[in-house]
């Protein structure tokens, strides 16, 4: 394991996922967290994060220098640097002299175990305002910008390294090598974290869990509770039965998707709860966003505990397990927490009965976004699956602005199924997040088909270009794919005459119009 210490700020996830591309595993900690804890978890290397503070700001995170006297590998970045710098007896100046954004670094020892093999000017992402002025005793100066003399250091006897700036963003052209040096060069790792192993590893670990008993799992439809199902499929074959909700608000295929395609990949024991009469009652005469979300939450989590009810009076061993998809980025938000937690609502799967207690089953609590779709491709699932976009929970429920009902869904259907169908082809996939389309169903609008007057509804197409959901862009897409979408929904889908594109950035819209 390779322990990335958080100082705050968002940096420490971003290297975590640059040293597993370097195919090492890797851990964040808070800076919180007491040395002999950190050392405990037996790292092989430890880096240290940039952060938002300065090392002279009262209450600053701080390090005890043990960290540094263990024998472990340890590299600074940015805050970690300075921090490194005044532990180590360097000094570490409040200049003034601020560098924020692209910086040429000019690269003085050429030879170093860091800059092996890179140019001697290269650009790299600085953010500080206080500066390195002398290196600690025992280190050699590697590297400095037109503001800062020391902006890189090593002492390659003791294995302590550290750069001023910040490698682990793209804006470094060669922050990926310089981690790689560091970690195979400088710590001498190598890069065996491979998709193969996690499942190797998981999959054992399952086994070991959950022993001879029994474990549930909701599918959604999305790609993280399906690699999960289908990781846990592989480690316990028939004791896990899978739970699908058909709620009647998936896009069009999504449900044969899951019955169908995911089941022929897996294998997996599915047990399917067509709901979409009692979701359509339930939604009935409601507009409320707000309520709608209550309502598609709260039906949701009575017919899921139903359908694990039917699970646990079934014959066989005792059903002690659920499975869910939480990811890295939660657990880390989270506080970090290892061990299994047990049960807590969720908005996707929600509560209990009182007097029910699953532990929990979380196989891809260790992993980010992109290495549960590596995992997912590993496990064999199809492409739509793996790859797909994200997608609310309350599903096309919150796309129709205005009542839900079967004839609204249906023809959002068909206008959804064309715009994504339109967009795969210009291969656009990727450029845009997500692509929310949405039936302004208490709209309507003059229109002319043909020989006669329209009186029909607008379709939105809000298409949007984000790295993580919390900010988003809408994406400028060719005109021309606007147009065949635009030409094709008017004339496929008879109510609609109308397609109009939501060009608003989150803030202040949001991605859902509800
Ligand atoms: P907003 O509309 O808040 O959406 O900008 C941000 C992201 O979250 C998704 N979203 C949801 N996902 N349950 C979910 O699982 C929900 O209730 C929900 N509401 C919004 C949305 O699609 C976007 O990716």
């Amino acid at each position: 394991t390779v322990l990335v210490v958080d100082f705050g700020a968002q940096y420490a996830q971003l290297i975590a996922r640059r040293v597993r591309e370097a195919r090492v595993y890797s851990e964040i900690v808070p800076s919180s967290m007491p040395v002999d804890e950190m050392l405990a978890k037996n790292p092989k290397a430890i880096i240290l994060s940039g952060g938002p503070s300065s090392v002279y700001e009262e209450g600053a995170p701080q390090l005890d220098r043990a960290l540094f006297e263990a024998g472990i590998p340890v590299f600074g970045m940015c805050y970690g640097f300075q921090l490194m710098a005044t532990i180590l007896g360097g000094t570490v100046d409040n200049t003034g002299a601020r560098e924020y954004g692209r910086t040429p670094l000019h690269v003085s020892k050429v030879g170093s175990t860091l800059f092996e093999g890179t140019p001697e000017n290269q650009s790299v992402w600085m953010s500080h305002g206080d500066a390195c002025s002398a290196a600690p005793e025992g280190f050699t100066v590697t590297a400095s910008t037109n503001v800062v003399p020391v902006a890189a250091f090593e002492n390659d006897e003791k294995k302590l390294y550290g750069v001023q700036y910040h490698p682990e963003v793209m804006h470094s052209t060669h922050g990926q090598q310089i981690l790689e040096h560091f970690l195979y060069r400088g710590a001498g790792l190598a890069p065996t974290w491979t998709t193969g192993n996690i499942v190797e590893e998981q999959v054992a670990a399952i086994r070991a869990q959950v022993g001879d008993k029994r474990a549930i799992c909701g599918l959604s439809g999305g790609v993280d509770s399906a690699v999960a199902a289908a990781l846990v499929q592989k480690a316990i074959g028939s004791q896990l039965t899978c739970v699908y909700v058909d709620h009647g608000l998936m896009r069009k295929g999504e449900t044969e998707q899951v019955e169908k395609d995911f089941v022929a990949a897996t294998g997996v024991q599915l047990k399917v709860v067509d709901a979409q009469e009692r979701f359509l009652n339930a939604l009935a005469g409601v507009s409320d966003p707000e309520t709608k979300r209550k309502i598609i939450g709260r039906e949701f989590i009575r017919v899921f505990e139903q359908a694990q009810l039917e699970i646990l009076q079934e014959d066989g061993p005792a059903v002690a397990f659920l499975v869910q998809g939480t990811l890295y980025p939660d657990v880390v938000e989270s506080g970090g927490g290892t061990g299994t937690a047990n049960i807590k609502s969720h908005h996707n799967v929600g509560g209990l009965p009182d007097d029910i207690e699953f532990e929990l089953v979380e196989p891809l609590r260790q992993l980010f976004k992109d290495e549960v779709r590596m995992v997912g491709q590993e496990l064999g699932l199809p492409d739509e699956i793996v790859q797909r976009q994200p997608f609310p929970g309350p599903g096309l429920g919150i796309r129709i602005v205005g009542e839900v009902t079967k004839e609204r869904l249906d023809l959002l259907r068909e206008a959804d199924a064309i715009a994504r169908h339109e967009l795969t082809a210009a291969g656009l996939d990727r450029e845009i997040w997500q692509c929310p389309v949405v039936l302004l169903a208490d709209v309507r609008s003059v229109g002319v088909q043909g020989d006669g007057r329209t009186y029909g509804h607008p379709i939105v197409l809000r298409p949007v270009s984000s790295e993580d959901a919390m900010t988003a862009d809408w994406t400028r897409m060719p005109y021309e794919v606007l147009a065949r979408i635009s030409t094709r929904i008017t004339n496929e889908v008879p109510e609609v005459n109308r397609v109009v594109l939501d060009c608003t950035s989150k803030p202040p819209g949001t991605i859902e119009w509800e």
